[in-house]
């Protein structure tokens, strides 16, 4: 065992590591093709407005141990081709925005991009998801090329502002140290109620930058 949900089985965690390996390249490949245009778009923004609507960005590839308890979770057959296949997620990027607005406007951009294939979209700031979490969910196609072939990779990108971002860390760390499921009835009452607050905070101060425009 080795997390509290899922047994793990070690010889097909070593398997799967040993195969991912190979794909990683066009994960990373994928990331470093959302990320300078991310970047590039900010440049822009900030010659046109002065300022940068993305606060920062975070990316990470999934981990074979992650990859595994996934395909587990999901009822997944355990191996590199069913990961490949059916985990959308295993490149993910997260742009951490200043303001409300500047969610919707990356998102915007993001969507006019032809390079990019928009897959899924999933609204969780219009409709939160019910404990709380807020952010805007794509997961899009990146086209690369990788020893000549062209390939499409799935990358999962979050857009989120600095106070959203901030609820989702730290409850992520309170629903771990829950053994994920445990959540006291109390503890995810409050945690809605924080979420809600943030939320009006948000409200606030794109409102207050609003005046000084
Ligand atoms: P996963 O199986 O967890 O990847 O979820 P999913 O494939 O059904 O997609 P979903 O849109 O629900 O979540 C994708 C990702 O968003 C998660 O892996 C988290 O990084 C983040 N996320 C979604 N819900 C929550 C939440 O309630 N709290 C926090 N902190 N993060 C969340
Ligand atoms: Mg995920």
């Amino acid at each position: 065992m080795i997390n509290n949900d899922i047994s793990i089985n070690v010889s097909e965690l070593i398997k799967l590591s040993n195969k991912f390996i190979h794909y990683q390249v066009r994960y990373k490949a994928a990331i470093r093709k959302v990320r300078t245009y991310l970047q590039i778009l900010n440049d822009e923004f900030n010659i046109s407005h002065k300022r940068n609507p993305i606060h920062h960005m975070q990316s990470r590839i999934k981990s074979p141990l992650s990859i595994l308890e996934k395909l587990q979770r999901k009822g997944y057959e355990i191996n590199i081709d069913s990961a490949i296949n059916n985990l959308t997620d295993i490149a993910g990027v997260r742009i951490v925005c200043s303001y409300l607005d500047d969610v919707y406007k990356i998102a915007a951009l993001l969507k006019k991009e032809p390079t990019f294939d928009v897959k899924v979209e999933r609204d969780y700031i219009k409709t939160p998801k019910p404990n709380g979490y807020r952010s805007l969910h794509y997961i899009i196609n990146v086209p690369v090329v990788i020893e000549e072939e062209q390939l499409y990779v799935p990358v999962e990108l979050q857009i989120r502002t600095i106070a959203m971002d901030f609820w989702a860390s730290l409850e992520h760390r309170i629903r771990y140290k829950n053994s994920n499921k445990n959540v006291p009835k109390k503890l995810e009452t409050e945690l809605v109620k924080a979420a809600d607050d943030i939320a009006k905070l948000d409200k606030k101060m794109q409102e207050l930058y609003d005046q000084t425009v």
